[in-house]
């Protein structure tokens, strides 16, 4: 696997392999990887020629600071992982080299609504560093499909806005989310979990498989409320629990019954003796 830290480097690399016919596929990540990235890496060895991923702790999507402090960081490991699973280059740039003029955004992005419901309305700014960075690396890389996981379902809507807003005709694909035996979604999140925690993180999946179980039958609301309130009784400060439905243009809605498709049950909260917030979503 080549490792590349530099652009120059990484567009010098690509160029060569572009003019001989090779189809790029990326898969962008900040790194603490685990097997939902690696499912990443193989779908893109699947459906492409030459395997990119990143990996780059972004600041400008951290609304809060001590959660990018305290960000995992595990390159060594990433990088076996990646060669053990056949990635073809790792750009792995600094903070300097991405933001050489500093972190103040250059330009605004329009996600209307997107980016004012669940995780927008959450994580203030959120959606607009995602932008970007993975504008910038879309740049760079130029690939010709693009590999993102479901598990940040809101954040692939905003990546399907973002290329439509920079007219990119780069294809995303979206893969299933990877959970854990015991149904926990893999998230780079979860190393920063000691044992009882991690056996508590277990209620997001758990609320949401609930949902899956009754929403046919029991209004949304009152589901809604009972799964806020069996959060919130077992130690999570929750953001949001709600059934949602996308539309043809990638905008979400809040639908009352189950008659509108397809339906998805999504959930935030924070497990408060960890401090560490988690997201996850099923489809209904
Ligand atoms: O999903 C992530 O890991 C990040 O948001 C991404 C897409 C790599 C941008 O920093």
């Amino acid at each position: 696997m080549y490792l590349f830290k530099r652009k120059e480097e990484l567009e010098r690399h690509l160029t060569t392999a572009r003019h001989a016919g090779k189809r790029i596929g990326f898969v962008p990540t900040m790194g603490a990887l685990h097997r939902g990235h690696i499912s990443l890496i193989n779908a893109a060895k699947e459906n492409s020629d030459l395997v990119v991923c990143s990996i780059f702790v972004n600041p400008t999507q951290f609304n809060d600071p001590k959660d990018f402090e305290k960000y995992p960081v595990t390159i060594d490991q990433d990088v076996l992982q990646l060669t053990e699973a056949g990635c073809d280059v790792l750009f792995l740039p600094s903070v300097q080299e991405m933001y050489p003029d500093g972190l103040t955004a250059k330009m605004q992005y329009d996600f209307g609504t997107l980016e004012t419901v669940l995780e927008g309305a959450a994580r203030p700014g959120h959606f607009q560093g995602v932008g970007q960075i993975v504008h910038q690396l879309l740049n760079l890389v130029q690939p010709d499909k693009l590999f993102m996981g479901q598990k940040d379902l809101q954040q692939c809507l905003i990546i399907n806005r973002l290329l439509k807003i920079i007219d990119s005709h780069v294809e995303l694909v979206i893969c299933p989310t990877q959970r854990e035996n015991d149904g926990l979604a893999m998230s780079s999140r979860n190393m920063r979990l000691n044992t009882t925690e991690r056996v508590n993180a277990l209620r997001l999946y758990q609320a949401l498989s609930y949902i899956k179980h009754h929403y046919k039958k029991e209004g949304f609301k009152e589901m809604k409320e009972k799964a806020i309130n069996e959060l919130k009784t077992s130690g999570f400060e929750v953001d949001y629990v709600e059934l949602i439905s996308i539309l043809e243009d990638g905008s979400v809605i809040f639908p009352e019954t189950a008659a509108t498709t397809p339906l998805y049950a999504v959930v935030a909260a924070k497990e408060v003796g960890s401090g560490v917030r988690l997201i996850d979503n099923i489809m209904l």
